[in-house]
């Protein structure tokens, strides 16, 4: 009975982790050119960005000191299962792991992940382990607060648009 029950909570763990992992493939996922793609990399704290729509400036303001110069390139992927649903603007993904943020210079990935079109989000290593933070820039809630924020600009936790 005992063996059952661990059995039967193994089954349940790896269950709940699917929806959380972040595929194997990821690196082939599609590569959207947006207006954060097209500026190439998120700045140090110095830079002049008072030019940029308010959620720009907040984005590089949250994240210009996590490295020593700035972020540094980045790329957005987009699960091609979602592509449809990026493309739109407008939801209806599916569920699972759909659209990253990488960090190029900082091997870190942002993910936005989908459970029934309710956004959630991570920070993973390049190797797909979580490295969210507790608090601070890098936790989930921080991503919570400017990707519901900013309505004009974000809709069902995306906040691209793809150029
Ligand atoms: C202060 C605002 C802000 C914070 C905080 C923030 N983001 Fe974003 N995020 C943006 C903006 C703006 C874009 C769109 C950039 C572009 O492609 O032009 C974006 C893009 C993304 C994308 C690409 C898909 C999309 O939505 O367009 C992912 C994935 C993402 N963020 C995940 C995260 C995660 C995970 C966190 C927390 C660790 C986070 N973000 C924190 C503003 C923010």
């Amino acid at each position: 009975m005992k063996q059952l029950v661990s059995i039967l909570l193994l089954g349940l763990t790896s269950l709940a982790t699917i929806a959380a992992d972040l595929p194997a493939d990821w690196r082939n996922w599609i590569s959207v050119k947006t207006p954060l793609t097209e500026i190439g990399a998120l700045p140090d704290c110095k830079a002049d960005v008072s030019k940029l729509p308010p959620i720009y400036q907040e984005t590089v303001a949250t994240y210009c000191a996590v490295r020593a110069g700035g972020p540094g390139k980045v790329a957005v992927l987009v699960r091609p299962e979602a592509e449809k649903a990026y493309n739109k603007r407008s939801g209806g993904f599916p569920d699972g792991a759909n659209m990253i943020l990488h960090l190029k210079d900082m091997k870190a990935l942002f993910v936005t992940f989908h459970q029934g079109d309710k956004a959630s989000y991570k920070v993973m290593t390049e190797d797909g382990k979580d490295a969210t933070a507790p608090s601070g820039p890098l936790a989930a809630q921080t991503c919570v607060t400017c990707h519901t924020g900013y309505k004009a600009f974000c809709k069902a936790g995306q906040c691209g648009t793809r150029k």
